[in-house]
């Protein structure tokens, strides 16, 4: 991904979108994503959770919640995060891309911010469908942001299109509680609700 994200674990929580401090973000981030899911408690896997912001808000909510990140330091602000609001989350050091979770495992597989970043983005998301049982939703939160950098979400349901029967895109940049603050960018949520 080009960047040292255990560098990065410190202050990364202090962007509204990434610590979810602001209890106006933090409710507009819940309010996106807990409607998504199955009745609590499902099996979530967060690929690339990070500080464990959103792993957290869905342990909250009942959910079981495995978070997977390759950053030893993102990781443990995940523990500590999880561990002050009271919630057990599951915490697997390993690579987003191939995770090492049995297939047919997870009602949701989760991710934010990390697939635009991966090489080989096909065959990743072909490997997160697989992790899926059956009736399973995998959820995105994606963008093609205004440095650049980004997947377009045309591209993004492309992908997962190759490997689900359905799926839909929401654009989210006129939601500045989501980011606290105005963009104008492209920022989207991507949720698909059936497999084959
Ligand atoms: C932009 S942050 C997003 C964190 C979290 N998903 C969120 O939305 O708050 C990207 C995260 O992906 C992780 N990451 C990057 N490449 C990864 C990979 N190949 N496998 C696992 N984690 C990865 C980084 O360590 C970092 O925690």
């Amino acid at each position: 991904m080009g960047e040292d994200w255990d560098s990065a674990a410190a202050t990364f929580d202090e962007d509204a979108d990434h610590g979810l401090r602001d209890p106006a973000v933090r409710a507009a981030w819940a309010g996106l994503l807990l409607p998504l899911l199955p009745t609590a408690p499902a099996a979530v896997l967060d690929l690339g959770c990070g500080t464990g912001s959103l792993a957290v808000l869905l342990a909250e909510a009942g959910h079981r919640v495995h978070g997977l990140d390759a950053s030893p330091a993102m990781l443990a602000a995940a523990r500590t995060k999880g561990a002050a609001a009271g919630v057990r989350l599951g915490l697997v050091l390993g690579d987003a891309a191939d995770p090492p979770f049995a297939p047919g495992s997870a009602d949701v597989v989760l991710c934010r911010h990390v697939l635009w970043a991966l090489d080989d983005q096909a065959a990743v998301v072909q490997r997160w469908t697989r992790l899926l049982r059956p009736g399973g939703r995998l959820v995105l939160v994606e963008g093609d942001w205004a440095t650049g950098a980004g997947l377009p979400a045309e591209r993004c349901l492309e992908l997962v299109l190759r490997h689900r029967g359905q799926a839909t895109v929401r654009q989210l940049g006129a939601d500045p509680e989501l980011w606290g603050r105005d963009v104008d960018d492209e920022r989207y949520l991507l949720v698909s609700l059936s497999g084959p």
